[in-house]
């Protein structure tokens, strides 16, 4: 009752920033985003004789702080019909919890190779569900290449899901740098920051009347492989996220000054000529999207700036699958 995955982590172009239902994680808008090659997090998951769940994360045993992976374990056995507790070992190659996606990688990872060694074959749509309830943004990187979440409007979520709008073959020029100012785990939680952001940002109203037309604007961007208006249009919603964080009570803001460097330095070199656009999650760190042709002059730029500790290009990836070789 063993089995592996490996998932990437995902870039949201337009952004999910509050739920609609805390429990079965259902978002208050839909979203679309990049799922990124080269962020990966791979995943066993055993189901035997074990006294209790055992949780390794990037070589580390978790005594606390693993409820929410004991909990999705729990729902999984349910969905089953088993009562073994389980081995989990996962290992990420980026920075975790550092508004890099890492929940979101590791609940897609978690939610396929658990179902899997459970004696489940879910379809593609139930992983996503499943992920969703794990983290949010997990349900996305079940798929590959350009992904949209659907908000849904039913109550029990069974129409909220991901799926791909191109696979990654479709727009493999597009790039997303990402570029780490900071390893530190942050100090609010999306899904705290999130929660008090609906219920006392005075201008989540005027975030959400505009959500529908980023979502459309950037859709069909993707298809026509229009990176102006995906770029800039995909900049403008992080900065309405960011303005909603910062106009909470308490204000929550993630940027750190390198981060500010970034947003001006990226907007400079774009008057420059040279095309690029930023876009920020959670967290301090930075993405810079560009075309291939300019992804080594942008990446040199951005290795040059003070407080900048390194950087992963990244291209349109694959979807969440099953491999082989266990971890253990
Ligand atoms: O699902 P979570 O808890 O990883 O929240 C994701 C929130 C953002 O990264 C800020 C936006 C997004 O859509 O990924």
């Amino acid at each position: 009752m063993k089995a592996t995955a490996i998932a990437n982590a995902n870039i949201a172009l337009v952004k999910y920033w509050g739920k609609r239902d805390k429990k079965l994680m259902l978002p208050q808008n839909g979203s679309i985003s990049m799922t990124c090659d080269g962020l990966a997090t791979t995943t066993t998951v055993d189901f035997g004789d074990y006294e209790n769940d055992i949780v390794i994360l990037n070589d580390e045993e978790l005594q606390k702080d693993k409820e929410a992976i004991v909990a999705h374990l729990d729902f999984i056995r349910g969905m089953a019909g088993i009562k073994q507790k389980a081995k989990m070992v996962s290992s990420s190659n980026f920075p975790v919890a550092a508004g890099l996606a890492s929940s979101a990688s590791g609940f897609a990872a978690l939610s396929l190779a658990a179902s899997k060694a459970a004696g489940l074959n879910l379809s593609k749509k139930e992983l996503s569900i499943l992920s969703r309830r794990g983290s949010g943004s997990a349900s996305r990187s079940i798929a590959g290449g350009f992904v949209e979440w659907h908000r849904g409007q039913k109550d029990d979520g069974s129409d909220s899901f991901a799926e791909s709008v191109v696979d990654k073959n479709y727009w493999h020029e597009f790039r997303m740098i990402t570029t780490i100012v900071t390893e530190a785990k942050k100090k609010v939680s999306s899904r705290s920051g999130m929660a008090q952001t609906v219920e006392n940002c005075p201008y989540y109203d005027g975030w959400r009347k505009t959500i529908n037309n980023d979502l459309d604007t950037v859709r069909s961007g993707i298809k026509n492989r229009d990176f102006t208006l995906v770029g800039s249009t995909a900049e403008r919603n992080c900065l309405k996220m960011h303005a909603l964080m910062m106009t909470t009570t308490p204000a929550i803001i993630y940027w750190f000054p390198p981060t500010m460097q970034i947003i001006q330095s990226v907007m400079l070199w774009r008057e420059e000529g040279l095309e690029c656009y930023f876009t920020i999650d959670a967290g301090a760190n930075v993405k810079v999207m560009c075309l291939e042709k300019n992804a080594a002059e942008v990446n040199k730029r951005l290795l040059g700036l003070n407080g900048v500790i390194k950087t992963i290009i990244c291209r349109p990836g694959d979807e969440a699958r099953l491999v082989d070789k266990h971890l253990f």
